[in-house]
């Protein structure tokens, strides 16, 4: 393949700290330029004339309305793909199909059970490529949790973020976050549910400040926000769900352990959330609790990441009207 100028956004270790920071002051400008305006319609249109591929091969809510909706929003078309119903579903390779959907569209979002496709698609499409969730990473979905902290409790960077629960695809890119965007990243997780060892290594490489904390009241003290996720996640085995949420009993947030972060943090979930498991309905509803928020930002931070792929050198100028 040949290898091509344009830009993807596989994974926040891949995106320069720089464009990271920028990206989320566009998705901030995105949501003020929205509240301004009764129409949404964004001034300049920058997608006009853009096709954008949404392709799944998971269930999904948030991500695929966010980004139907945001590439509506700046005047592209989106077009979502499930995978049972296109030829993959019957076998065809990803190879042929990247290089077949980069003849009709402008960029492609993929939700896969296999980061390894997500991996090829990205090398032999001639668009850029976004990852919309794979069993190894979600960095879409952390840039949206990054915005609602800042919108939240100001700059990330020198606080701590304590999460809790199981060592996943949200926490691996939570850790590539915290080396990212300068901030303390408290995981506390079971031995048998660990994030990625490579995206530790990594990260510690940066000199994030990562500390792995078996205790969930030592790992939640001072910290700014408290974040969980499911216990089972959709590349999970469902035969070892029992042992999971067994084991990950301990983790649960609760009133007891949020009274042991700092006042005042906020609780993220990615969503979709099972109550009475990872969280208890006392916080996921309290005033502490900022999901819905943290699902709107969704919206705003992917038209930032579109914007940053599709647009060019001067990209950022899209912030402003
Ligand atoms: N948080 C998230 O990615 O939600 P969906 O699975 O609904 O897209
Ligand atoms: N960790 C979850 C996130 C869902 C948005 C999963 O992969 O199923």
């Amino acid at each position: 393949a040949q290898p091509k100028s344009c830009k993807n956004f596989l994974d926040l270790s891949g995106v320069s700290k720089q464009d990271l920071h920028d990206i989320i002051t566009l998705g901030k400008q995105m949501k003020a330029l929205q509240e301004e305006r009764k129409y949404p319609l964004h001034p300049a249109e920058p997608l006009k004339g853009k096709t954008i591929a949404l392709i799944f091969s998971k269930p999904s809510t948030r991500t695929r309305v966010s980004f139907e909706v945001g590439i509506r929003q700046l005047g592209g078309n989106p077009i979502v793909l499930s995978t049972d119903t296109m030829q993959i579903g019957r076998g065809e390779t990803i190879a042929d199909t990247a290089r077949v959907l980069s003849r009709f569209v402008d960029c492609m979002v993929l939700r896969t059970g296999c980061t390894n496709d997500l991996l090829e698609l990205a090398e032999l499409s001639s668009v850029p490529v976004i990852n919309g969730l794979t069993p190894a990473s979600h960095p879409a979905q952390v840039m949206a949790d990054i915005m609602t902290f800042e919108e939240h409790k100001g700059p990330i960077k020198g606080r701590t973020v304590a999460w809790l629960g199981d060592g996943n695809n949200v926490a691996n890119s939570f850790i590539e976050a915290a080396a990212q965007f300068e901030f303390t990243l408290n995981l506390a997780t079971p031995t048998n549910f660990q994030p990625s060892k490579q995206v530790l290594a990594w990260a510690q490489q940066q000199g994030a400040k990562i500390h792995l904390i078996s205790s969930p009241h030592e790992a939640v003290k001072n910290a700014d926000a408290v974040v969980t996720d499911t216990w089972v996640s959709m590349s999970d085995n469902e035969d070892e769900k029992l042992a999971r949420l067994k084991a990950l009993q301990p983790y649960q947030v609760n009133k007891e352990l949020m009274s042991c972060a700092a006042k005042d943090a906020i609780f993220l979930h990615c969503l979709p959330a099972h109550i009475g498991e990872e969280v208890t309905e006392e916080v996921f509803e309290s005033k502490q609790s900022v999901v819905f928020d943290e699902a709107e930002n969704r919206l705003h931070a992917h038209k930032a990441i579109l914007i940053w792929a599709l647009m060019g050198d001067d990209w950022q100028k899209y912030g402003s009207r």
